[in-house]
């Protein structure tokens, strides 16, 4: 079941440029999903047909390092504790254990060490890639991901073999790319997804929910439209040129070494 692909951790810790401590546009649109997400939460909590001997099990996919994972897991055990409460089940409060799950390099210590001290579930760490399995079959009853199924499992290979009519050019993104380059992410995406899927629905069981929150583009906008490529678009460039400029340098100091010696 090990890792599969490519994987690029976020900046560990919780250092001034940690994803930690930069990652607040994300937890915004979490919060912004949790109206949806609550309204789903009360539809299953009645298909679950919870006593107070259920354990809820639920997984959060690409966790990374906090704090924004312990909010949505937060969100969602209250959506299940209110409806509890609402029906008058107080009683019937079940468990809950919450899987983190993220790449292998990703920094679970930072996010073990960081856990909410109020100790309402139990945790525990899942180490792998989303595009495999990485649950038994049919043991997970809600699994929720934000702002991680937008990775690939890896860069399309065409897109970096300079042969292929879908070369890239050493960009890092295709908004202002050649069609071809286009297909190449597009068939990368979908068969990551077939994959992510295949291994979600054998995990999740009879009832269970998913909660997939991830950037889109609006039909009808064009790739070099949207405002995410503009963006990556310009960061490509930007490293671009730091990669030429570390280029010339490196060129200017072996005619210097060569002159020296
Ligand atoms: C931008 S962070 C999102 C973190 C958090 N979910 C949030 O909303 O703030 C994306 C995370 O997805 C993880 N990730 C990317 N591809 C993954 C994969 N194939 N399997 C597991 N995690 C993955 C990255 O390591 C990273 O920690």
């Amino acid at each position: 079941m090990g890792n599969i692909g490519e994987a690029y951790p976020m900046k560990s810790g919780d250092g001034l440029h940690s994803y930690s401590n930069n990652s607040y546009f994300q937890r915004d649109i979490i919060n912004a999903a949790m109206q949806i997400v609550g309204e789903a939460i009360v539809k299953i909590v009645d298909i679950l047909k919870i006593s107070p001997s259920t354990t809820i099990r639920v997984a959060d996919l690409g966790c990374s390092v906090g704090p924004n994972t312990f909010f949505a897991m937060e969100n969602i055990l209250e959506a299940i504790e209110l409806k509890c409460q609402n029906q008058g089940l107080d009683s019937q409060i079940p468990e809950f254990q919450v899987f983190f799950n993220d790449q292998t390099s990703n920094d679970f210590n930072s996010l073990f060490s960081s856990l909410p001290p109020n100790g309402r579930y139990h945790s525990a760490g899942v180490p792998g890639s989303f595009y495999s399995r990485l649950f038994p079959n049919h043991s997970l009853h809600i699994v929720h991901s934000s702002f991680s199924i937008q990775w690939l499992s890896r860069v399309p290979k065409k897109v970096v073999d300079r042969s292929s009519p879908a070369w890239n050019k050493g960009r890092i993104y295709y908004a202002s790319a050649a069609d071809e380059v286009v297909e190449a992410y597009s068939a990368q995406c979908a068969e990551d997804m077939a994959r992510f899927l295949q291994a979600r629905a054998q995990e999740i069981a009879d009832g269970g929910l998913m909660i997939l929150i991830f950037p889109a583009r609006l039909d009808g906008i064009p790739h070099s439209q949207f405002s995410n490529n503009i963006m990556f678009d310009m960061l490509g460039c930007c490293l671009m040129d730091m990669a030429q400029k570390a280029r010339n340098m490196v060129v200017r100091w072996s005619i210097h070494i060569q002159g020296f010696s």
